[in-house]
């Protein structure tokens, strides 16, 4: 099988829009009367959360109106989180079909579907045409992608000159070694792409990219991996991302906090400008 097959399958759980339906209803949330920020706990499938979409947004160039696209959007909290607080038009793309479904529906629910929408398709053929949008955001999603240099150039040809690409990925430590696996976005290493900042920085420069940023936010996953453990302490919460992770949840988060602590890996953030 693929890569990206087994990437979708790695992702999907089936059941996911009754699940978050029953865990808000059961987090006390009117599933009628929804706010967007009430589906952060699930809809930011990255470290950090909320938060750290919060965080990445203030570095950007953002105003309202703006087109942008998310790159693997996922459930599509963090496109909603620009509709919605930034007034951008937010185009979400992401191979998983049941995440695609379910972000549609959430946007519907929380009455972002005029200005946000989500697509079933791959980060390396983007269905759109030359200098579309003026900026690009892809969360957690670099790791399960092989040709960084194909991706990054797919994404700079749908860039205007001039438009952002903002990243935030897990990406290797100097010094590194092997992963302890599963992790959230993998399986296995058969589908687990992790590579350096310098490796990033090098291929969007390759690209037609100029990095303006990069940060590390290392602290930020001690800081967010101490409130999961609290959160978690006497079982999962109602609406959590154990929803969106499914049976193998403690096995990821545990490696994925091991790989952290002992150095492996590091959420980081890069932003880059189309040349
Ligand atoms: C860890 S999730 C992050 C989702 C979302 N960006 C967020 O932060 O909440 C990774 C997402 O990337 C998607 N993905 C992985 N490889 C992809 C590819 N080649 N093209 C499109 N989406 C991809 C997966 O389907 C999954 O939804």
């Amino acid at each position: 099988m693929d890569v990206e097959r087994l990437v979708a399958r790695h992702y999907a759980q089936g059941g996911l829009e009754a699940a978050i339906l029953a865990g808000l209803a059961a987090a006390g949330k009117d599933p009628a009367r929804l706010g967007m920020d009430d589906l952060a706990p699930v809809d930011e499938f990255h470290i950090g959360g909320r938060r750290a979409t919060e965080e990445l947004a203030a570095r950007l160039p953002l105003a309202p109106g703006m087109k942008l696209l998310d790159i693997g959007s996922g459930l599509g909290g963090a496109a909603r989180f620009l509709a919605a607080r930034h007034g951008c038009d937010v185009t979400g793309i992401d191979l998983t079909a049941e995440y695609v479904a379910v972000a549609n529906m959430l946007a519907a629910r929380v009455g972002l579907a005029g200005r946000v929408r989500y697509l079933e398709g791959s980060a390396m053929a983007l269905p759109f045409a030359d200098a579309s949008f003026d900026g690009a955001t892809m969360l957690h999603v670099g790791m399960n992608i092989a040709d960084k240099g194909a991706l990054f150039r797919g994404v700079r040809r749908v860039l205007k000159p001039g438009g952002f690409f903002a990243i935030y990925d897990v990406m290797a430590e100097d010094g590194g070694g092997d992963l302890a696996y599963p992790v959230p976005w993998a399986t296995t290493a058969a589908t687990s792409f992790v590579e350096r900042a310098a490796s990033y920085r090098a291929w969007l420069a390759e690209s037609g990219f100029v990095v303006t940023h990069e940060r590390n936010r290392r602290d930020l996953a001690m800081e967010f991996f101490a409130r999961l453990r609290a959160a978690g302490a006497n079982g999962p919460p109602p609406l959590g991302l154990h929803l969106v992770m499914g049976e193998a949840t403690r096995a990821k988060v545990a490696n994925m906090i091991g790989n952290v602590e002992r150095g492996l890996v590091a959420p980081v953030e890069i932003v880059a400008r189309a040349e």
